[in-house]
């Protein structure tokens, strides 16, 4: 696949991730119907993971910098969000936060380049 199609894949993959986060969070205490919401948050996990791995591949020549490794970090935390929420290792109010925190860490990382 072209990079422009990795892309756009990340990007859509950004998408279906936080659609499928607030869902889970909105649901963390709900008793039941929280499986929807945890798939299109999986679905979305899988995709920017594979589409950020193509980008690596084909924009970065497989370099692995700071920043990146940093987006991984950023990633598994995103992933765990729900099971956190979920189970009160983090209040839900403090979820949506960290969860607007996060994916805005891993924009300004991917765009910045810091380190
Ligand atoms: C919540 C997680 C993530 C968010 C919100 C995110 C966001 C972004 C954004 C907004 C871009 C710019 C896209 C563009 O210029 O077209 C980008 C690029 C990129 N991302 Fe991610 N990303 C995430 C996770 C990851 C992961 C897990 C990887 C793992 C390898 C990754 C690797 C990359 C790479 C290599 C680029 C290309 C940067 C460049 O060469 O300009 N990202 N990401």
């Amino acid at each position: 696949m072209d990079i422009l199609t990795y892309r756009v894949l990340h990007q859509i993959g950004i998408i279906v991730l936080f659609t499928g986060l607030g869902a889970a969070l909105a649901l963390a205490r709900a008793p039941k119907g929280r499986g929807i919401a945890l798939a299109i948050h999986g679905i979305g996990l899988l995709m920017v993971l594979v589409a950020g791995f193509g980008l690596l591949a084909k924009a970065r020549a497989g370099e692995w910098e700071g920043w990146i490794i940093a987006k991984v970090g950023i990633w598994l935390l995103v992933a765990c969000l729900p099971a956190f929420a979920r189970k009160g290792i983090v209040p839900v109010a403090l979820a949506w936060v960290l969860g607007f925190a996060l994916g805005g860490t891993a924009v300004w990382l991917a765009v910045m380049k810091p380190f």
